[in-house]
């Protein structure tokens, strides 16, 4: 099931990042990356077309206070964002009936891509909601021409779970992987659901 989640002040630190909540001063920073074409529809969402836009979405995130804002710790720059979601088909995937997760999405700058910022970002949600929160499982999933996104996963620890169709924010579907990873201080044995999707091994 999906686990409770918000960020209620917590700070995540790492070599080169700060995650944090996001506040009414970073609107421009937010802006300036969810604009560029070509980023957020990577994730299923449509680039931003103003920044009254980013502003709508930013207090969506700050109220639902469930998206670290990713920010470099040089500058204290937003650069992109971690969002601990729920995940779907909650009562399909009856395999997580009897546990507690959530699913990580998350977007970062163009401007920065390929330096190995968003694992070191993704690495540090998941040991909290591991470490610290006790979660028993976490999804993540990329479109299948999304090979930069399927990358950060493979590198965190995800594995392929489900491949099937999926919804994207601009109300078009989109064939993509599932993936999940097992806390690995626990031992968790699932009994999947739905065999047609399921790619696990
Ligand atoms: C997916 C994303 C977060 C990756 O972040 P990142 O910090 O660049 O991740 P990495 O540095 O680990 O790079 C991941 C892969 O991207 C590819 N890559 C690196 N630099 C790149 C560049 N400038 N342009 C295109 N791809 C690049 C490489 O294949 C790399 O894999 P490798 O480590 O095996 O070489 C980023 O590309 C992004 O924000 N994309 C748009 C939004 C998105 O796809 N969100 C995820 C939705 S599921």
């Amino acid at each position: 099931m999906n686990a409770d989640f918000r960020i209620n002040g917590k700070i995540l630190e790492t070599q080169r990042l700060i995650l944090r909540p996001f506040g009414q001063s970073d609107l421009e920073d937010f802006y300036e990356y969810a604009s560029v074409a070509g980023v957020g529809e990577m994730a299923g969402w449509k680039h931003h077309e103003s920044i009254e836009e980013s502003q709508k979405i930013m207090d969506l995130f700050i109220g639902e206070d469930k998206v670290f804002a990713v920010c470099l710790k040089q500058n204290n720059k937003v650069i992109g964002s971690v969002g601990v979601e729920k995940y779907g088909l909650e009562d399909a995937f009856t395999e997580f009936k009897d546990y507690y997760g959530r699913e990580l999405g998350y977007v970062l700058s163009k401007d920065y891509w390929g330096r190995g910022i968003m694992p070191e970002a993704v690495n540090a949600v998941i040991d909290y909601l591991f470490g610290e929160l006790d979660y028993d499982f976490l999804i993540c999933g990329y479109y299948s021409f999304n090979e930069q996104s399927k990358r950060v996963q493979e590198k965190c620890g995800f594995k392929p779970y489900r491949s099937l169709v999926m919804d994207t924010a601009m109300n078009t579907k989109e064939q993509g992987i599932l993936n999940l990873m097992i806390n690995p201080c626990k031992d968790i044995k699932l009994r999947f659901s739905h065999p047609e999707t399921l790619i696990w091994e």
